[in-house]
């Protein structure tokens, strides 16, 4: 079935916008949304939001709108902070778990911010915890009855190389580690089922294909059966058991909302409660059949008429997520010239351009369109020009 929805989002005119994997487009409701939120709730209202328009509720209801698309059960995820926030979270319970062990298991291709938060919990522990990185070919060997927490990302952020998530939770399960996914380039690109998984924590962004907006909240889900054993190390009064207690010391919620922090983003979750209604209906075997279709002929057009590319994603497209990258030397300019032509994608170092594919508002069209666009960026050394070498500080 179809999942073409194109008319929901604001594309502007003549773009073609191959970067939902980084930030999603504006869904067309999300302004009078907001401003109606903005009028009739915070004006109107004040103070008596937080009760009468359910603002204190807004991220256990979000969480079941993005529970949904990763096959996690009701009320299993909430939502709120930044996604580096969310995995220090989900890691500093996973060591916890695990108080015997000492090794952090991640990859190399994993996301710097997971390895940074990683790195700041252990010294922050000072208990002599190691991060080891490996080849993300070499995890599933690597997990050894030394490691404590596996924390991966599922689809690589620069090649969109796909782990097999039941494949290594079952192996991490079986050396007895905690596994944890960040589901940053996953949720609403490919199915999830972390039920299925059985894997203990999952977070991830709602800024790329969830369409949430710059700077929208992340998500976290802890599997039901361990919610009650963990002690939240950002103990904040919204994952307080009773916040209104004003209790001096801090009691955890019983489910998901020990996770909670403090006060929500209310403006930034009504924004991705709209964007959320997009999936409506929403199949996501139809969502990654559709995105198969799509960078499969993205990249069959490429290699045709763009020989100076090199794919760096898989070739396999059950091997890739919904995102394809290749090798330039001067992919910097290239990326930049392509932006300067309405083809965006982006830049990431040493070398590689990359696209991603969003069946929800991107079609074949599209996929041609953009290919056509390249072709000549490249057979005509468009990039070839001082002001696309020019580095911005975000690529
Ligand atoms: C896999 C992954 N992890 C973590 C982050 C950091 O997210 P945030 O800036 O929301 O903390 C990103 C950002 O793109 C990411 O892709």
């Amino acid at each position: 079935m179809t999942v073409l929805r194109k008319e929901m989002f604001h594309l502007p005119d003549g773009m073609i916008y191959l970067d939902g994997n980084s930030l999603g487009p504006l869904p067309k409701a999300a302004p009078a949304r907001l401003e109606g939120m903005v009028r009739d709730e915070w004006g109107a209202h004040l103070i008596k939001g937080w009760n009468v328009d359910d603002w204190m509720g807004q991220p256990m209801r979000v969480g079941n709108l993005v529970g949904r698309l990763i096959g996690a059960a009701k009320d299993s995820v909430t939502m709120g902070d930044t996604l580096s926030v969310k995995v220090y979270q989900a890691l500093s319970a996973a060591v916890q778990m695990r108080p015997d062990r000492k090794v952090i298991l991640s990859d190399t291709g994993n996301f710097p911010s997971d390895l940074y938060m990683a790195q700041g919990l252990i010294a922050q522990l000072g208990q002599g915890h190691e991060l080891r990185t490996v080849a993300p070919e070499d995890v599933a060997d690597a997990i050894t009855d030394e490691v404590a927490a596996v924390m991966i990302t599922q689809v690589d952020y620069r090649s969109g190389r796909m782990h097999d998530m039941e494949q290594i939770t079952k192996a991490a399960h079986a050396a007895g580690a905690v596994m944890i996914w960040d589901l940053a380039h996953s949720a609403g690109a490919v199915p999830v089922d972390l039920e299925g998984s059985n894997c203990e924590f999952a977070v991830g962004c709602t800024y790329k294909y969830l369409n949430g907006g710059p700077g929208a909240p992340a998500f976290i889900y802890v599997r039901p059966d361990v919610i009650g054993d963990i002690q939240p190390a950002l103990s904040g009064w919204l994952g307080h058991d009773a916040p209104f207690a004003f209790d001096l010391d801090y009691r955890p919620a019983m489910g998901i909302e020990r996770m909670r922090v403090g006060t929500p983003p209310v403006l930034q979750l009504t924004v991705l409660e709209e964007a959320m209604k997009a999936w409506d209906g929403v199949d996501m075997a139809d969502v990654r059949a559709a995105s198969i279709e799509l960078t499969d002929l993205f990249i069959e057009l490429v290699e045709a008429r763009c020989p100076e590319l090199t794919l760096f994603s898989p070739r396999n497209a059950a091997d890739r997520g919904s995102q394809v990258s290749f090798a330039h030397p001067e992919g910097y300019a290239v990326m930049q010239a392509l932006i300067a032509r309405d083809v965006i994608g982006d830049f990431r170092a040493p070398n590689l351009i990359r696209f991603g594919f969003t069946p929800l508002y991107i079609d074949e069209t599209d996929v041609r369109g953009a290919v056509d666009v390249l072709a000549d960026v490249l057979d005509n050394r468009l990039w070839d020009d001082p002001e696309y070498k020019a580095r911005s500080r975000v690529t």
